[in-house]
């Protein structure tokens, strides 16, 4: 019977690879995250038929594929994990407290943009499609209602268009929720169409700063669970770069273990229990 030969990284590869990863996406895994890397990839080294990750790292860094196996790579080492209503309590105080408030002040222009930047499979930003649904009701017609998803990994966002989910995307959800907005068909849940029309996906690299720039101001964006993954400098230059996109009176929501604390940045953390939630300012 064949044997497969299970790839090893050793420390030295481990740590070249790290530094390129760092540095094309921010994430940083540290010491101890060296087996998922190596298990995340070894799967990859095996269908590009190499022997060795130093050869991995020669066909990553360099010749004419660096920019399709980039995006494989992300493909398969990011940490993807999310659900339909993920944190509800957070979810809470945006429905009742943030949007009330952002919708009053937007009576006039009846325009409201959202950003869900790191949103995975889409259920972050279809989450805050069916809260504003169910919040504006029939007056979501008189709105000009924009929610944006980005992802750097084109294969979450392929599934996020998709719209059809396994039932651990909807373990956090209502079951009058969704038996609103979704279809059961078989083992999937298929979202209601107007939801998703309510939700745009783009590709987007969170260390490319300069590249969100083409999206223009949003009045809230959610960054969540992704922030974790980055070192200080990255988390800095993403929480600028969402205070340049916020409108002035915008909300950043983070994630509920993520803490701009330490970062050098300008917003304040309101005062709302179970919030995550930040104002810019200018101090
Ligand atoms: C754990 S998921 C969080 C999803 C959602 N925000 C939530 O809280 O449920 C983290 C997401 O961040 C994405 N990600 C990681 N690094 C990124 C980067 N540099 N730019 C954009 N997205 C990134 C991953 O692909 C992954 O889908």
């Amino acid at each position: 019977m064949p044997t497969t030969k299970r790839l090893t990284l050793s420390d030295a590869q481990f740590e070249t690879l790290r530094k390129v990863v760092y540095d094309r996406s921010g994430i940083h895994f540290q010491d101890s995250k060296k087996y998922v890397l190596e298990s995340r990839l070894s799967r990859r080294l095996e269908e590009l038929e190499f022997d060795d990750y130093d050869q991995y790292l020669m066909f990553l860094t360099s010749g004419p594929y660096q920019t399709d196996e980039f995006q494989e790579m992300f493909n398969r080492i990011t940490i993807n994990e999310t659900s339909f209503f993920r944190n509800e309590p957070q979810l809470d105080v945006f429905e009742q407290r943030i949007l009330p408030e952002i919708l009053e002040k937007r009576k006039s222009s009846k325009t409201l943009r959202l950003w869900s930047a790191a949103c995975s499979s889409g259920e972050e930003p279809y989450t805050l499609a069916m809260i504003l649904h169910r919040s504006l009701g029939i007056r979501l017609a008189d709105w000009k209602i924009e929610i944006l998803g980005t992802d750097i990994s084109e294969k979450v966002l392929n599934i996020a268009n998709g719209g059809r989910y396994p039932h651990y995307a909807v373990k956090s959800t209502n079951p009058m929720v969704l038996s609103r907005y979704f279809k059961q068909e078989g083992r999937e849940y298929i979202l209601d169409p107007e939801i998703m029309s309510m939700v745009h996906f783009e590709k987007l690299n969170l260390k490319d700063t300069y590249a969100a720039r083409r999206f223009g101001t949003f009045d809230v964006i959610f960054c969540r669970n992704v922030m974790i993954y980055f070192d200080d400098q990255m988390k800095t230059n993403c929480v600028k770069m969402f205070h340049k996109q916020l409108a002035d009176d915008g909300t950043l929501m983070i994630g509920h273990s993520e803490s701009l604390r330490n970062l050098d940045v300008k917003f304040t953390q309101l005062n709302i229990p179970q919030g995550f939630a930040y104002q810019k300012s200018d101090a």
